[in-house]
């Protein structure tokens, strides 16, 4: 038995610790019979056991049977500690409670050992939930990673667009600075016939440069989903007829012959005009650009049904099935075109769809090596 102060003592101890975890606690004699159990060690006993002290400790609690070698060695001081976690107690009520119990050296009142018993059923869940929570974390971790991996190959990307822009932007100032300084510089030596398409080289130029810029600022609105479009009743042919006149310049440097079928049914259509043009116009640039010298060019309109479809047409490079799958991703150019150095940045083609779906349209292509593209438009009436 206990003195009266050690009681108050371990008393006092033990409501510090078993606020923390439940704390159930016994003296044992170094022959390891039970001097002393807390009032409620009982309930960490596998079965109910009216009498607690003075029984081996092996009869109360048959998980240290077996084991009185490892508590002599405690009892000797030989170990600091031994320790049998997790415990599983099955309760009346249904489910589980778990215990650790920790044995150590004991030299008051008397020579003997302290038996802990922790119940760490709270506790379990608690590290079963951080482990949970770590996982979780883990995963939320590699998914930020991969964001951030994304991120950076936007960023390189972008930044790549950048200086293409800068450059395709360049080339078109550059003509635009070299002719006026020309006809600036020697004017009157300049005769009215030459003055005139040096002015429409220039014209062309700075509507080249105010396209550049509308896609610029297109694909800056469809990536943050900000795309909007003004419709209103449009003339297509019309609109068609205007875009053709504007690349009379370009097809005429390239000797293309450029042609325009358009139907005789009224293609009126609410539409957003300026949209519509850039498409046409990317378009109508790349099969100026993709088609080498002296090539055809045509440009349909038809009505079929309830639908109003543009196509273009080029007897141009043309493309392989594989490179008009990828044909509409951003940034996409064909190593061909890459190759034979024909200036682009891969941004017209995902504008061009991006704006005809924003329509309720679609676009597709056809399209061989070295037997030219068609580009079909089809918009709802
Ligand atoms: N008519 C065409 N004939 C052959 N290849 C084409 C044609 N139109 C597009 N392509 C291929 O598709 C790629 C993407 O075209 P897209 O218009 O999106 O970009 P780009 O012309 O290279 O540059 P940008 O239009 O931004 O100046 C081109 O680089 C080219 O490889
Ligand atoms: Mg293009």
């Amino acid at each position: 038995m206990l003195q009266k102060l050690d009681v108050d003592l371990w008393e006092q101890a033990m409501r510090v610790v078993t606020h923390l975890r439940p704390v159930e606690y016994a003296r044992l004699t170094p022959d390891l019979i039970v001097a002393f159990a807390s009032p409620g060690f009982a309930t960490v006993l596998p079965q109910p056991t009216a009498v607690i002290e003075g029984q081996a400790l092996s009869d109360v609690l048959w998980e240290f049977a077996g084991l009185e070698d490892a508590l002599t060695a405690v009892f000797q001081q030989e170990r600091p500690i031994f320790t049998l976690e997790r415990i599983n107690r099955t309760q009346a009520a249904g489910g589980s409670r778990y215990f650790d119990f920790h044995v150590t050296h004991l030299s008051v009142p008397e020579p003997g050992l302290l038996l802990v018993a922790e119940d760490v059923t709270a506790w379990g869940a608690l590290e079963q939930e951080l482990v949970q929570e770590r996982n979780e974390l883990d995963l939320l971790q590699r998914r930020l990673a991969q964001a951030n991996e994304q991120l950076q190959r936007l960023d390189q990307m972008k930044s790549l667009f950048l200086s293409m822009a800068a450059h395709d932007l360049r080339s078109p100032l550059t003509a635009v600075a070299g002719y006026t300084e020309l006809l600036q510089k020697n004017g009157e030596m300049v005769s009215p016939t030459k003055r005139s398409e040096f002015l429409t080289i220039i014209q062309t130029q700075v509507k080249r440069l105010n396209r550049l810029i509308d896609d610029i600022l297109n694909l800056d609105q469809i990536e943050r989903g900000l795309l909007q479009i003004e419709r209103l009743p449009v003339d297509l042919n019309q609109l068609v007829q205007n875009t053709a006149a504007d690349f009379a310049y370009l097809v005429a440097r390239n000797q293309h012959n450029l042609q325009t079928n358009l139907t005789e049914d009224a293609l009126v259509l609410p539409i957003d005009e300026s949209k519509m043009q850039q498409v046409l116009y990317n378009l109508l640039s790349n099969a100026v650009k993709y088609t080498p010298r002296g090539g055809e060019i045509q440009v349909t309109t038809r009505r079929e049904g309830e639908t109003a479809v543009i196509e273009v047409a080029d007897t141009g490079l043309g493309m392989t099935a594989e490179q008009v799958s990828h044909l509409f991703e951003l940034y996409y150019r064909s190593d061909e075109v890459r190759s034979r150095k024909i200036q682009g940045t891969g941004l017209g083609l995902f504008i061009v769809r991006s704006l005809v779906e924003a329509h309720g349209g679609t676009i597709s292509v056809q399209s061989e090596p070295d037997a030219g593209s068609v580009f079909t438009i089809s918009l709802p009436l």
